[in-house]
């Protein structure tokens, strides 16, 4: 899987290279990051990467000429090898990152992520090169790095082989629509506090339904929204529906 991300600021989007899973995936060539400065695409002797927006207002724009041609050389790059991959402009203004937008990405060749700074890039910008626009969230960052990092971890930790257990993703949040139960560790008991004793039993049987009882009845306490479909406003089996009513009983 291959990421290019235009950016002002390459070291720090490198930084997923060198630590955790990314580094990792990187180090075992599971992904390959590349950087491209849209600075190194300028001509003016200061290497002018942003101008004021027209209509005046606080603030810089991204010009236009070096990003065009900085997303054009990637492009480039990306067909020179056969390859296929979108543009996406990290945004604000974007659809939301979730994880199945997550698990799309990474069924893909690659993916051009375009960072910008600032109070933004020229729109003609978008209109001439950009796919799509995605967002971290409602809130607004000072550039787009932070979101590109996010979708390179999520999305390198659902390629095969990256995790210790191939099935480790499988057991998240947001598969199948339901929040991952919870997690204890060594000791057995905390500060008088003791571990779900079906978790000590060894009876796997036991445990598989025990856990699929918690992250229904937590998805229905916390997230009750992703348990509803269009048609339905809880869209349970019925077995998962009698797991539920098991937890709403004894919590
Ligand atoms: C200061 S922001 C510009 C915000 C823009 N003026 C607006 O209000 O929509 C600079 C850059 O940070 C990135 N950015 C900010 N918030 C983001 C978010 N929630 N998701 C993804 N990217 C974001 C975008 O690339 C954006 O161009």
């Amino acid at each position: 899987m291959r990421f290019d991300v235009i950016t002002l600021l390459p070291e720090l989007v490198e930084a997923v290279t060198q630590v955790g899973v990314t580094g990792r995936a990187a180090k075992r060539d599971l992904i390959e990051l590349h950087c491209w400065n849209p600075r190194d695409y300028t001509e003016d002797v200061h290497r002018t990467v942003d101008d004021r927006p027209y209509g005046g207002g606080p603030g810089m724009v991204m010009k236009a000429d070096c990003l065009l041609k900085t997303i054009r050389d990637v492009k480039q790059t990306v067909t020179d090898q056969g390859r296929q991959a979108k543009v996406i402009y990290l945004s604000p203004q974007g659809r939301q990152i979730n994880q199945s937008l997550m698990r799309e990405v990474s069924q893909t060749e690659g993916i051009i992520l375009l960072c910008g700074r600032y109070e933004g890039i020229d729109e003609r910008v978008v209109q001439l090169e950009v796919d799509e626009e995605w967002s971290l969230g409602d809130y607004v960052l000072s550039g787009g790095e932070l979101a590109a990092m996010v979708v390179i971890d999520g999305v390198t930790r659902l390629l095969p082989s990256v995790l210790g257990h191939d099935d480790s993703a499988e057991q998240d949040s947001f598969t199948e629509n339901l929040l991952d139960c919870e997690h204890y560790t060594r000791p057995e008991t905390l500060e008088g506090i003791a571990v779900p004793e079906v978790l000590t039993s060894g009876d796997h049987k036991a445990i598989a339904r025990w856990r699929r009882k918690q992250s229904l009845g937590r998805t229905f306490k916390r997230r009750p929204d992703l348990l509803k479909t269009e048609e339905n406003d809880m869209a349970l089996s019925k077995q998962d529906q009698a797991l539920l009513n098991e937890y709403l009983k004894d919590n």
